[in-house]
């Protein structure tokens, strides 16, 4: 795993922008994509950029399940209001949050997934090591699942709804095995909340205990922390 430690997330949004400018230069087609606070300086720096999505293909990682796409509170609200309002791709996917059944809905979402081989998958880190919505203890070979959220995620996605009572209990989420698929992986992990769970992706044991230590056995990641997360290396 390559790392980079940047001062603070600003200067690591510019590094990720970096690495996404190349793989568009080099034809990369397919791009997947993550919500969270952590990736909104990369979206900015695409944004504010000359770069052209228009014949890119975007697949995010997860949803929450029960929202609605119009729920300012849905994976796919967020998407929109952050990136394809103003970088639109060719195609854009997500989860479906209130598909009617989970099954077939897991199963459309890894067609998507096969049809269209992710050149470039940009990650997040929970604080317990989650990515995606991969919680500990998740197979390392699993494909799109229905997640049952932990505690520990609630609590820290709570900050988003007017109280914890309404963070959905369950997500659809793209599996490890379907992450680690992707040809290139950029994992971003900003402030001191993370600085644990870097530590653990990035020299502890590969273990589901912490689901990103997965990612040392794929070839091509580039690990962009800044300071305080990487405080425990
Ligand atoms: C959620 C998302 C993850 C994300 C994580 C960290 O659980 N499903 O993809 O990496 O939160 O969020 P944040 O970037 O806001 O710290």
């Amino acid at each position: 795993m390559k790392l980079i430690v940047v001062k603070d997330s600003e200067q690591g949004g510019k590094e990720a922008y970096q690495i996404f400018a190349e793989a568009l230069k080099n034809g990369a087609t397919v791009f997947g994509l993550a919500t969270g606070s952590t990736p909104l300086t990369t979206y900015q720096k695409l944004v504010a950029s000359k770069l052209d999505f228009s014949d890119a293909i975007s697949i995010n990682l997860d949803e929450y399940v029960g929202l609605k796409p119009d729920n300012p509170q849905s994976y796919q609200y967020f998407m929109q209001e952050h990136l394809f309002k103003s970088k639109p791709f060719k195609r854009s996917y997500l989860p479906q949050g209130d598909a009617k059944d989970a099954a077939q809905e897991v199963k459309r979402y890894d067609r998507v997934i096969a049809e269209n081989p992710i050149d470039l998958q940009l990650l997040g880190i929970g604080r317990n090591g989650h990515i995606g919505f991969n919680e500990p203890g998740s197979d390392f070979t699993s494909a799109t699942h229905k997640v049952a959220l932990t505690p520990s995620t609630i609590a820290a996605n709570a900050r988003f709804f007017k109280n914890k009572d309404e963070v959905p209990r369950y997500a659809y989420s793209m599996g490890i095995g379907t992450i680690l698929k992707s040809k290139k992986i950029i994992l971003e992990a900003f402030g001191a909340a993370k600085a644990a769970a870097v530590a653990a992706m990035i020299e502890g044991p590969v273990t589901p205990a912490c689901p990103a230590s997965a990612l040392q056995k794929h070839a091509d990641v580039v690990a962009i922390v800044d300071e305080a997360a990487a405080a425990k290396l």
